[in-house]
């Protein structure tokens, strides 16, 4: 079951959920309160669409469960062929989809310049983009970067400048009831807490447990006085548009807790 919402004029939403999670949350000591037995819980997988007044681009790809949701959606959105595909790294719940929507639309793919084995990923014949790129899209102007916690050594991040988002992939990812699929963090009736950061990065980012917990604090107020981002739009979480910096912050906290743990799972 798929589905997107338009979080901004010509900014959509494109989401998967994925199998239920419920186990995860059950396995904490305590419960935390958010949780709700008879409400499934999901990590989702999220694409972003930007119809720019000049170009469009596609952000990531769904998994390949999601071709005919993905397909029909730039059917529905777009008036025109999609011209920009960008691939955060080629990893199957980001990229899957890639060659089913480059044969429908003949759009140019953009990859991350980081990292080797490009041609293992197809990516070869790529865009390939890094720090100081940018695309002009018309109304929006998005910037590429290199990843700062990430899953993978070909991996980029993307941000956009005239809506200030900013696109972390697997950072910021977290668990959320079906009943709250495609809201917005602001919209939740229990605030993104800990508890649920915790899942996401203790499992997908698990060398957390390994790192210099300072220096990937200060490494985090660099982020934020870097992007400064008004907008979060995470691969596997929910849009937050309000109050992002403190969200940035909470990773923090999440960070100590993953290194005070044994790890607490993998994410199958
Ligand atoms: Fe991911």
């Amino acid at each position: 079951m798929t589905n997107s919402r338009e979080i901004l004029p010509d900014v959509y939403w494109l989401y998967e959920e994925g199998p239920d999670r419920s186990g995860m949350i059950e396995a904490m000591e305590p419960i935390p309160d958010w949780y709700d037995p008879d409400d499934p819980v999901y990590i989702p997988q999220c694409a972003y669409l930007i119809d720019g007044a000049e170009h469009s681009l596609l952000f990531d790809t769904l998994s390949p469960a999601s071709t005919e949701h993905v397909l029909a959606e730039l059917d529905a959105l777009l008036d025109e062929p999609l011209e920009y595909l960008v691939v955060s790294h080629p990893d199957v719940p980001h990229a899957g989809n890639a060659p089913a929507i480059m044969a429908e639309h003949g759009a140019e793919l953009v990859a991350p310049r980081y990292g080797d084995d490009h041609e293992l990923y197809r990516l070869d014949d790529a865009l390939l983009v890094g720090e100081g790129d940018s695309i002009d899209l018309g109304s929006f102007v998005v910037d590429f970067h290199e990843a700062t916690f990430l899953d993978a050594p070909v991996s980029l991040w993307m941000s956009e400048r005239t809506e200030e988002m900013l696109f972390p992939v697997d950072w910021l990812g977290f668990p959320h009831h079906a009943s709250e699929q495609l809201r917005f963090v602001d919209e939740l009736e229990h605030d993104l807490d800990g508890t649920r950061l915790l899942q996401f990065h203790g499992r997908v980012l698990f060398w957390h447990q390994y790192v210099d917990v300072d220096k990937v604090q200060r490494e985090i107020d660099r982020l934020k006085r870097y992007y400064d981002p008004a907008w979060i739009l995470p691969s596997h979480g929910l849009v937050i548009r309000d109050d992002a910096l403190a969200y940035m912050d909470q990773l923090k906290g999440v960070v100590e807790e993953i290194q005070r743990r044994e790890r607490i799972g993998t994410l199958g």
